[in-house]
């Protein structure tokens, strides 16, 4: 398939808000983004279109990407109407216009979106991820085999939301808490699951059937963390970029492994990325416990692929210029489509 014009779709509500503090920090804003991807397939020869959907311009945001000027789309919508639970709407309204776009189908946007759907087709195809329930009774009993400590993340969220000091629990009355909090905090199941504890390993992973590969591994480096915390990927660790905690999860790639230990987690990932039915990319998360065993937290279908994201960074460990890895998105979505 020949690509000449491509449509870059993204959210264009503004930039989302943290407090910190009591101060409000603004972060990610997508325009930044945006911009270094149309600039990037700019300087490999590609004409790009920008079409910034927003619940206001929806009826303008459908036209446009029906006007037939654009080949392919490059999809950065993360959700719709500042709802990140609405992205797998976006790639199904693509699907259902027939138009040609970048990344992962609704389906695979939509299973990933629930933790526990994931988890439950990793078992089933024989992918390795801790042992887990999903409730929404804050009194539960533990099921068998199960046993402190625990981790409980809200059973429909990403990015890390939900995720503190406080989810990981040692005891019934913390897990009850807990549970309580997910419940009312976020309005969804809690689920609840074994807490690995080591070795964090984040694993990109591109393209599609026999041409699939996993980029160089990247681990967060946990070594200056504060002893009295478990040691998670918080929200605050992942985003908020004037928190301590931020500074002491710094991500490490390519990460320093074994050659058998980066094999395995390149074919995990693979595995984990076929079993969820992922398409030219996405993101895997995994645990090493003291054991050696790994295990998968969760597949991430529309990671971040901005120039200081890890999808990026592993890129480039792999040796490819941000602007070739944004090249390789499209090359690999137009294969896909011969
Ligand atoms: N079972 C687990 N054992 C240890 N740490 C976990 C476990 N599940 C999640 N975490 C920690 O919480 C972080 C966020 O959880 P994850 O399942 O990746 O959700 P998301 O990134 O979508 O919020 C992980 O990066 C990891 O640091
Ligand atoms: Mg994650």
């Amino acid at each position: 398939m020949s690509v000449e014009t491509i449509r870059i779709i993204f959210n264009d509500e503004g930039a989302d808000t943290y407090v910190v503090d009591d101060e409000e920090i603004e972060f990610g804003d997508i325009r930044e983004s945006v911009e270094e991807v149309a600039g990037s397939l700019e300087r490999l020869g590609y004409r790009t279109i920008l079409t910034p959907l927003t619940e206001e311009g929806f009826d303008e945001f459908l036209k446009e990407i029906n006007d037939g000027r654009a080949d392919l789309v490059f999809n950065l919508c993360e959700g719709a109407f500042l709802n990140s639970k609405f992205e797998m709407n976006i790639a199904a309204l693509l699907e259902l216009y027939d138009l040609k776009f970048t990344g992962n189908p609704s389906i695979t946007l939509g299973v990933a979106l629930n933790k526990g759907w994931t988890k439950d087709i990793l078992k089933g195809t024989g992918v390795d991820t801790p042992l887990h329930f999903v409730t929404d009774d804050p009194s539960v009993e533990l099921p068998e085999g199960l046993s402190f400590p625990l981790i409980v993340k809200p059973l429909t969220e990403d990015a890390s939301l939900g995720i503190e000091t406080d989810s990981v629990v040692h005891t019934m009355e913390e897990l009850s808490a807990r549970i309580e909090h997910i419940l009312e905090e976020y309005c969804s199941h809690a689920l609840v699951e074994r807490f690995i504890d080591g070795r964090e390993f984040n694993i990109s992973v591109m393209g599609n059937d026999d041409e699939t590969v996993a980029l160089p591994p990247s681990e967060i480096d946990f070594s200056e963390y504060p002893e009295e915390l478990p040691r998670i990927c918080s929200y605050e660790a992942k985003w908020i970029e004037v928190s301590p905690l931020y500074r002491k999860t710094p991500p490490v790639c390519p990460a320093p492994v074994s050659e058998e230990l980066k094999k395995r987690l390149e074919a995990t990932a693979i595995r984990a990325y076929r079993a969820l039915g992922c398409r030219d990319y996405a993101r895997v998360d995994m645990r090493l416990d003291k054991d050696g065993n790994l295990w998968v937290l969760e597949v991430n279908p529309n990671p971040d692929i901005s120039r200081d994201a890890g999808f990026a960074r592993a890129a480039r460990a792999a040796g490819m210029e941000y602007h070739q890895f944004i090249g390789e998105l499209v090359s690999i979505a137009a294969k896909r489509y011969e």
